[in-house]
């Protein structure tokens, strides 16, 4: 266990990230967290973040000089090295340039364990006021700027690091490096860390966080919410309640696939309402044909839904959100962007819904790490390696207006495909792959008799970050296959296309 004492810096959470990129497992503390506490948990280090405070100031939030003298290493980053020096002895003023940005900084010791590996000279990112400018005694200094004397300095002996720039901030190119040899050259962390720990923490904390409260959760059937509702069952149990509507614009038995899992039969403690929804998704959607159009008809009634269910619930303390680290990332980018299409999720925070505080258990996670939570809370592997599914699913997979004997189309073509590609053990390696119904009907010939049917589209692409995708090469006997099976058992549909096209110019998706 590493410790990261939080001073009310910008960057903590990148700070446990990184620690934990280097599979150790890492936990934030307030300032404000006793020593007592802190010896008792034993970490292997600790790591002070920054903060917006200037540590000589009467008020400022500091720490006991203890602290240090415990054996144990500790990183001071920013305002976190400029109070491991005020308290030991340094000086701290305020600096005649403030630093702020991408700096140069010279490492002038190159022996220094933080620095094994790292470039003499190295981008590093600095956002200070305040700087030392008196190591406190036993330091000494093992980097610099130009414009700031002490950008790192240490007591080897000690196991004491003070480093003013933010190497958790990933403009410090080498940043990582510099956390990663923290936890190993100078903590000995082996680097051994699973997620069964994130997992037994993260159940306690929600059961400190919530105590008697009540939780309420959308449930999409995603992994995300999917591995949310899993770690708060197990934590509270009946003390949580699961929405799942079932908008009936999932893909074939998913509603009862989720049920399964979730609901009174399945292996989680919770209260879980299905609303099925169909019908009155249906007749909203009913000569409606434009994607934008669409898209907000779905995810408004989702709106209604939710508030409708949660107003039978009544008051709750918490809103349950399943939002993983890239969320609470994007959220903050591309605000000027144009918007190519409105990607809400269902599941978005609806307006009127009683609730005093939001809980978001994934917060700190990446995709990979939210789904090994998943497999470590037994959620059926099926569910956990799930590929990309969009809030309006096959609402935005049917092209023109949706009805229902089109989602029964689109559904059961989709199922065959995915059932070919799983044959052919091509559904871990394809990012994404899906049947869409196209607007098109043709006329074709099946068993003497002239038909006039609808035409399926196959989507499979290959993609780092969804942002861009190249259509995936699927062996042809592959498509072949689905192409013969779709015609044959699935009436009403008499073409199947592969789609080629990449992203640009094409997306992801067909609305
Ligand atoms: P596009 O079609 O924009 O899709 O290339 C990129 C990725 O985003 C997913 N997607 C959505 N996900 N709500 C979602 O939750 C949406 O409205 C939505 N639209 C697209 C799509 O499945 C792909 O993974």
């Amino acid at each position: 266990l590493v410790i990261v004492l939080d001073f009310g810096g910008q960057y903590n959470q990148l700070v446990a990230r990184r620690v934990r990129e280097c599979n150790v497992y890492c936990e934030i503390y307030s300032y404000k967290t006793d020593i007592e506490k802190i010896k008792a948990m034993n970490p292997k280090g600790i790591i002070l973040t920054g903060g917006p405070n200037s540590c000589y100031e009467p008020d400022s939030p500091t720490y006991t000089d203890e602290l240090f003298k415990l054996g144990i290493p500790v990183l001071g980053l920013c305002y976190g090295a400029q109070l491991m020096s005020h308290v030991l002895g340094g000086k701290v003023e305020r600096a005649d340039v403030r630093e702020y940005g991408k700096t140069e900084v010279i490492i002038d010791k190159r022996e220094s364990k933080v620095f094994e590996g790292v470039s003499e000279k190295t981008i590093c990112w600095m956002s200070h006021f305040d700087y030392i400018s008196k190591i406190a005694p036993g330091f000494e200094i093992s980097a610099h700027t130009a414009d700031c004397p002490v950008a790192a300095a240490e007591n080897e002996a000690e196991k004491l690091y003070a480093i003013q720039f933010h190497p958790e901030v990933l403009h410090t190119a080498e940043g990582t490096k510099m956390i990663n040899n923290f936890v190993k050259n100078v903590c000995e962390c082996v680097g051994d860390w699973k997620m069964d720990a994130f997992v037994e923490n993260t159940i306690k904390e929600i059961r400190e966080k919530v105590g008697d409260g009540r939780v309420l959760l959308a449930l999409s059937g995603g992994v995300d919410s999917s591995v949310a509702a899993g770690l708060l069952s197990r934590a509270i149990g009946k003390q949580l309640t699961c929405v799942f509507v079932d908008h009936g614009l999932l893909r074939k038995d998913e509603g009862d696939e989720v049920e399964a899992v979730f609901g009174p039969k399945g292996q989680f403690d919770l209260n879980f309402i299905r609303v099925n929804a169909q019908e009155r998704y249906y007749n909203k959607l009913a000569g409606v044909t434009e994607p934008e159009a669409k898209r907000k008809i779905i995810g408004e009634e989702f709106i209604r839904i939710f508030e409708e269910e949660a107003k039978k619930i009544g008051a709750v303390d918490f809103l349950a959100q399943g939002t993983i680290y890239p969320d609470v990332v994007e959220s903050g980018l591309g605000g000027e962007s144009a918007v190519i299409k409105s990607h809400h999720n269902v599941g978005g925070l609806p307006d009127y819904v009683d609730f005093k505080e939001i809980i978001e258990p994934l917060r700190d996670l990446f995709k990979d790490e939210v789904r090994k939570a998943g497999l470590e809370l037994g959620l059926p592997e099926k569910l956990v390696f799930r590929q990309p599914f969009p809030g309006p699913g096959l609402g935005i997979r049917i092209i023109g207006e949706v009805t229902a004997d089109k989602v029964r189309i689109v559904q059961d073509a989709d199922a065959i495909y995915r059932e070919e590609i799983a044959n052919a053990g091509l559904d871990r390696t394809i990012g994404q792959y899906f049947a869409a119904l196209t607007n098109m009907r043709s006329v074709g010939v099946m068993g003497d008799e002239r038909t006039y049917d609808y035409a399926v589209a196959l989507r499979a692409v290959n993609t780092v970050d969804f942002m861009t995708a190249e259509a995936a090469e699927i062996p042809y006997e592959v498509l072949n296959k689905v192409m013969s099976r779709i015609i044959n058992e699935v009436r009403g549909v008499n073409r199947v296309f592969y789609d080629l096209t990449s992203k640009p110019p094409g997306t992801i998706e067909f609305e």
